[in-house]
């Protein structure tokens, strides 16, 4: 049995001001949600504070991206073993804005999922193709280079303790969600390429679905059955909002 989770990426959102508040709702809402596992991914600077409001409650805190290198002379990183020191436990890889704004390819995304795995941390990799990609045809041949690359790299083992989350761009922050059936005819295609090299690790890894989910269209994608929980971006930073999404899931 698959647990499902809900992590909220803040992206660069919020404020000492504001997260304040959005956890303290998010906190009191929770008791009321046994299922899923929840998770918010602040920016690295908010981290230790977040971490100190969610202490001993049962959200996780996760990073929402991580160097490749776990120490050394790299301007403006933040390593795997510091993410640890905090008690994050998730981090995301490879998100589309990443990979999109910033130019990072699977080469490097396969290499901060490495570098998530060899601190222990969970790596939540982001896979999903861009709008023209779908037109073409070429979804699911973009979809299993993003995934080969990290197997390449680390083997089939390393998704016995990680996350994939599936992201068609075109749906990420547009309003347009992918179909409920969409979504399921991705996450049932990435389930067969992870089983062709291992089925009990393909049954139980985690695939998250993102891309503008909100309290009214989760529980339908959620009820999918390769489904296993959502990656929440805009709709993670209203508390009302996040808190319906978690209890659907
Ligand atoms: P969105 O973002 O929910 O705002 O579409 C999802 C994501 O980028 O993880």
């Amino acid at each position: 049995m698959r647990r499902a989770l809900v992590a909220g990426n803040w992206k660069l959102n919020g404020s000492l001001a504001t997260i304040q508040p959005l956890i303290k709702t998010i906190l009191a809402g929770i008791e009321r949600i046994q299922q899923a596992e929840i998770a918010v991914c602040p920016p690295y600077i908010y981290l230790p504070a977040v971490q100190a409001m969610l202490m001993g409650s049962p959200i996780a805190v996760g990073a929402q991206d991580v160097s490749d290198q776990d120490s050394g002379a790299f301007t403006g990183e933040v390593s795997a073993p510091m993410l640890r020191d905090f008690g994050v436990r998730y981090c995301i890889v490879g998100h589309s804005e990443r990979r999109h704004i910033y130019g990072e390819n699977d080469a490097l995304t396969a290499r901060k999922f490495a570098a998530a795995r060899r601190s222990e941390l969970w790596p939540i990799l982001c896979v999903g193709e861009l709008l023209e990609e779908r037109e073409q045809g070429n979804t699911e041949q973009v979809v299993a280079r993003q995934l080969d690359a990290v197997i390449h790299l680390e083997g089939i083992s390393a998704f016995r303790d990680a996350v994939i989350a599936y992201e068609p761009v075109w749906a990420i922050g547009t309003g347009k969600t992918a179909t409920p059936e969409q979504a399921q005819a991705v996450h049932a295609f990435i389930r067969q390429r992870l089983a062709a090299q291992d089925k009990r690790i393909a049954e139980n890894v985690r695939i998250l679905y993102g891309g503008s989910v909100k309290a009214d269209n989760a529980s339908k994608l959620f009820s999918q059955p390769d489904v296993d929980g959502g990656l929440i971006g805009g709709a993670s930073l209203k508390s009302g909002e996040f808190l319906a999404i978690c209890g659907a899931a």
